[in-house]
């Protein structure tokens, strides 16, 4: 097992990366459990797939479990999903002291995690993301939210979970679109900051991807150490250290945005796709080598993840791509923050990008 501490002052906790947590949750987790009865939030196909094995290791301590089951999907991320999870953890009277567990993908967990910081004004919750984009990215540091009609992500809280339990296992029954979505973060995290773990991707990639028990766990572990380092160092994105992590996201928002959220870009292809043109532009910019920005491409479309704009099929120009950049929550002040590649492995804040030069090489890049 790998575990990787969270080294926040006064809130430290252990990610634990490993196969068969979950059928040993009760043991895994005993410090977060004070009642006979456990509030477990889970999507239904996490509880599908995952759900004898989370109730059989707590009965086997002699806990019961109480279960809210979210439909799949973005939709439970919504004022109602969050309204309806709240007066289900105040019928259940949670308390402070008590801990919420939430099992499953990205919006199980920033809903669950976002009704624990403001219930009572906040209780505990443990993590056990069932997805790899979950398990490298959303459950480790604390980022919490739910969404509007004005936006993705835009009401939310910090609100640091109390254990993570990355189980290897749950990987197995994800599909594999899912599972590339997810490998879209890991490698971010070589791309933002580590060449040699990007030189390991290289090789790796697609032992990773087919779930090699000892690739995976190196992959996972080695994305939650950078994720933990960087929580760290900046916990409330203020420092710009944070900001690494949004990598390929400008790009990523726009086109997740121009095809509607939908099934058709899946938020880890926009984000593959949104590095691929950071490492361009940047490029175009001459920051980097073209041959590393095609080094990145080619990293990216060697397990199939999109690396072309032309290859979406998107019906629009530059200009609609960029406009909506201009609905970034990342605005400030008038200016949006970019960030970009010095190197492979070197990713940093740019804040002097105009929006219409980027349009003008979205231009560029949908012409193909
Ligand atoms: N997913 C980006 C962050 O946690 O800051």
């Amino acid at each position: 097992m790998a575990v990787i501490p969270v080294a926040l002052a006064g809130r430290p906790y252990e990610v634990r990366v490993a196969r068969g947590l979950i059928g040993n949750v009760a043991q895994e987790a005993q410090a977060f459990v004070r009642k006979d009865r456990v509030a477990v939030v889970a999507d239904a196909n996490a509880r599908h797939f995952h759900g004898a094995a989370l109730e059989a290791s707590f009965a086997s301590a002699g806990l019961a479990l109480d279960w809210l089951e979210l439909v799949p999907g973005e939709g439970a991320k919504s004022w109602d999903g969050l309204r309806l999870l709240v007066d289900w953890l105040l019928a259940r009277e949670v308390e402070r002291g008590d801990h919420v567990f939430a099992l499953g993908g990205g919006v199980t967990g920033d809903l669950t995690g976002f009704a624990c910081a403001i219930l009572k004004r906040g209780c505990g919750f443990v993590q056990i993301p069932t997805t790899l984009l979950a398990q490298v990215d959303s459950s480790v540091g604390g980022k919490t939210a739910i969404n509007t009609p004005a936006g993705k992500n835009l009401v939310g809280a910090f609100h640091q979970p109390s254990l993570v339990l990355a189980d290897l296992a749950a990987l197995d029954t994800l599909p594999d679109r899912e599972m590339r979505a997810g490998y879209a973060e890991v490698i971010k995290y070589g791309i933002l900051g580590d060449a040699a773990f990007f030189d390991w991707l290289a090789d790796n990639g697609a032992a990773v991807l087919a779930r090699d028990p000892a690739a995976l766990e190196h992959a996972v572990a080695t994305s939650v150490a950078a994720k933990a380092r960087i929580v760290a160092e900046d916990e409330r994105e203020t420092t710009g250290a944070r900001a690494l992590l949004n990598l390929g996201h400008t790009f990523g928002h726009a086109l997740e945005a121009e095809t509607g959220f939908s099934d058709r870009l899946l938020h880890g292809e926009g984000v593959a796709l949104g590095m691929v043109l950071a490492a361009r532009y940047s490029a175009r910019r001459g920051l980097i080598p073209a041959a590393d920005a095609e080094r990145v491409a080619l990293a990216i479309a060697a397990v199939g993840l999109p690396a072309s704009l032309p290859a979406l099929g998107l019906d629009c120009d530059g200009a609609r791509l960029a406009d909506h950049m201009r609905h970034d929550k990342k605005m400030d002040a008038g200016t949006l923050p970019f960030l970009l590649l010095r190197g492979v492995g070197e990713a940093f804040l740019a804040r002097d990008v105009e929006l219409a030069d980027v349009a003008a090489f979205l231009d560029e890049q949908l012409k193909g």
